[in-house]
């Protein structure tokens, strides 16, 4: 049975534009066909995952996705090492075979390194589409799918090709945690445990993550701070989850 635990809001209004979106925490919510009706209505879908979390989860997802057309799947190898423009290819690739539109939405299911493919992949199709973020690694799910950074590394070093590109959503399933090895599980941890250490040291206690990031206003700047504290804040949630 499905289960909405809480929906966030990133606040990212600005007045050229609105990149706000929501994320959404809970149990089973990728098999949720009510999760995904507003978000693919009218629209094809280009899902990405890769070769572990594909046969894991892939399914789930596509049975709630029965009506969607054109729906197109691209399974890439597994790990940082495919982080690269090779695979950024396969995606575009397999997007325009398909006849994808600008209006069509990329799914990205997997851990971090497909969920910064997708988003690089959405911003660079046809000048910019929608993704979705479905992280399955508690790493990607209170650090990476949130902010907007996509990109993929080059011989030269990490991250060096990539663009800012919100997400229209985030979708965090906690029953996708249950199959992560328990060294991914480690990762994630360390990395909440990285951002408690930055709240306290700014002085941000518990109950006033609200406040602040209410009064965290409107320039540039500020906008990626509160992407920032939005991905703190769903670190609370995800922990108080789990
Ligand atoms: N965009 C950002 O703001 C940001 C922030 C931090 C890290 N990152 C990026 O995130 C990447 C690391 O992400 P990661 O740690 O999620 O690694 P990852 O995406 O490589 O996933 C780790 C491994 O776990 C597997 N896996 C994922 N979910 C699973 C599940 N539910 N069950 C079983 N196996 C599963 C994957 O197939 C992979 O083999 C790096 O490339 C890093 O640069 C981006």
């Amino acid at each position: 049975m499905p289960e909405l635990l809480h929906t966030l809001h990133v606040d990212l209004t600005s007045v050229t534009a609105d990149r706000s979106y929501a994320i959404q925490i809970g149990r089973g919510l990728i098999a949720d066909a009510s999760i995904w009706q507003p978000l693919v209505e009218g629209r094809g879908v280009i899902l990405v995952t890769d070769n572990q979390v594909g046969p894991l989860y892939g399914g789930a997802v596509k049975a709630a996705l029965t009506d969607v057309v054109p729906l197109t799947e691209v399974v890439l190898p597994a790990g940082e090492s495919h982080k690269d423009m090779t695979s950024i290819q396969q995606i575009l690739d397999a997007a325009l075979a398909d006849r994808h539109e600008r209006g069509s939405l990329f799914v990205a299911l997997g851990g971090g390194v497909v969920g910064d493919m997708t988003g690089f992949a959405a911003a660079c199709f046809l000048r910019g589409a929608d993704f979705v973020q479905v992280p399955t690694t508690l790493l990607a799910q209170v650090d990476s799918s949130v902010g907007g950074k996509t990109g993929v590394n080059h011989a030269m070093g990490k991250n060096l090709i990539g663009a800012f590109h919100q997400p229209q959503q985030v979708v965090i399933d906690l029953d996708t945690l249950t199959t992560l090895p328990a060294r991914e599980y480690a990762a994630g941890l360390a990395e909440i445990i990285k951002y408690g250490l930055f709240l306290f040291a700014r002085n941000v206690p518990g109950k006033d993550y609200e406040r602040k990031r209410g009064n965290l206003g409107c320039n540039a700047e500020k906008k990626q701070n509160a992407a920032r504290y939005s991905s703190s804040y769903a670190d609370r949630y995800v922990c108080e989850a789990l």
